[in-house]
């Protein structure tokens, strides 16, 4: 753990205060270091709110909500973007001058820090949560994010082996390269009262003895929201909770193609869109089996341990960091990523089988609660940044 009487201060950098996976992980990180540590947003929202709540310091950036707007997958870094950037990176340097190392969190705040850690003279790691490849990003910003990262990071510390793998496969250094895997506190899953799968369906309106399926994953097509969709066309009689909300801007046209498509006839009545929500743990009790459908690689996928911590059977997609969590046939059925025959035989396997998937689910459960613990997780990000203070790396 943390060393409590730790005198270097670390400034972890993101560049958006939603709540997703990448912020979540983040959030246990800081709370664990927060008596030597600050995080800096570039934006305000619910992430500097719940990491207040834990007592860590936000610092907020002015110059960054403009970020917002520079995408993944844009062509070409336009003039806008680049003079946004380097505001950001003046701003943040001048926070950096009182800490020892910048931590960045996403590809965005990793390329301010960058900069910043030029400016300020700090080391820089980067927390690389994403696929870097051409499914997921242009190949311009491929190659700037690249670039950047083999001058300019001290360490890329990546969320599974899938994600390192990508990164070196695009030309990312391997030597500065570490896998660190999410960990997720079991606690929560574990203080559920025995009556939690019967009361949510209550407060939910969903009958008792409904078949449920679970999704938990923000909006965007990429999550594979329609193929659950399309899936339970063939299920007749199969319900779905679909909770996640539209996290970034330019989702909302597909929360609105999935709302139209949920009234139509041969789902109506059978999927609740619940949005963004707080009490995951609470919903996934609810369920009967949770369904993990990305139709590109997956970096981790931290809703996986989550079912699994639920004890509910789990259906993912087999690609990405997916196969580092989960063994087809022993703790998970995997499909391939898009397969909608085969999310609906998967399915069908779990309804019908009721000793296969509790099986599954049990021997899951031992198995995520070992390997992907909150203290694996920060003594891993912990060896990182002692590597990089120790050695001076700039
Ligand atoms: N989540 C949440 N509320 C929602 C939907 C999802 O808190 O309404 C959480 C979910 O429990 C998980 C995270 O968001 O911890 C999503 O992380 P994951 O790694 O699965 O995917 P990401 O969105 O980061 O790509
Ligand atoms: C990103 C990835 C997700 C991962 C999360 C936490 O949001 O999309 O797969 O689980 O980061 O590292």
């Amino acid at each position: 753990m943390v060393p409590t009487g730790r005198r270097e201060r670390i400034l972890f950098v993101d560049h958006t205060a939603v709540l997703g996976g990448a912020e979540l992980s983040l959030l246990d990180i800081a709370t664990a270091f927060r008596h030597c540590a600050a995080v800096a947003l570039f934006d305000a929202g619910p992430f500097a709110h719940a990491l207040a709540s834990r007592g860590v310091r936000v610092i907020t950036l002015s110059a960054g909500t403009a970020l917002r707007n520079v995408k993944k997958d844009s062509r070409a870094p336009s003039p806008a973007a680049l003079l946004t950037t380097l505001r950001c990176a003046f701003q943040l340097s001048q926070a950096a001058r009182g800490f020892d190392l910048l931590y960045a969190n996403s590809p965005k705040s990793f390329l301010v820090s960058a900069m910043a850690g030029v400016l300020a003279s700090r080391p820089v790691v980067w927390h690389l949560r994403d696929i870097v490849s051409s499914a997921h990003f242009s190949p311009a910003n491929i190659r700037i994010l690249v670039a950047v990262a083999n001058q300019r990071a001290a360490r890329v510390v990546a969320n599974s082996q899938a994600t390192a793998d990508a990164f070196v496969k695009s030309g990312g250094r391997l030597d500065i390269v570490r896998v660190v895997h999410n960990g997720i506190d079991p606690e929560p899953f574990d203080a559920l009262p025995p009556d939690a799968r019967a009361a949510t369906r209550r407060s939910l309106g969903i009958a008792e003895d409904a078949f449920v399926l679970g999704s938990f994953s923000r909006l965007h097509p990429w999550k594979g929201q329609r193929v659950l969709l399309d899936a339970l066309e063939s299920l007749s009689g199969v319900h779905a909770l679909v909770v996640g909300g539209a996290l970034f801007s330019g989702e909302e046209a597909f929360e609105a193609e999935l709302r139209v498509r949920i009234a139509h006839p041969s789902l109506a009545g059978r999927v609740l869109l619940l949005g963004a929500r707080g009490d995951v743990p609470r919903l996934i009790a609810a369920c009967d089996a949770v369904v993990h459908t990305s139709v590109l690689p997956e970096p981790f996928g931290r809703v996986l341990v989550e079912a699994l911590l639920g004890r509910r059977p789990l259906i993912a997609s087999d690609a990405g960091g997916v196969r580092e969590i989960v063994q087809d046939g022993v703790t998970a059925l995997l499909v391939p990523p898009g397969d909608v025959p085969a999310l609906v035989r998967a399915v069908q396997t779990i309804r019908d089988e009721p000793a296969l998937a509790a099986a599954m689910a049990e021997a899951g459960l031992a198995d995520v609660r070992l390997r992907f613990t909150p203290t694996a997780l920060i003594e891993g990000v912990s060896a990182v940044i002692d590597g990089v203070l120790d050695a001076r790396i700039v």
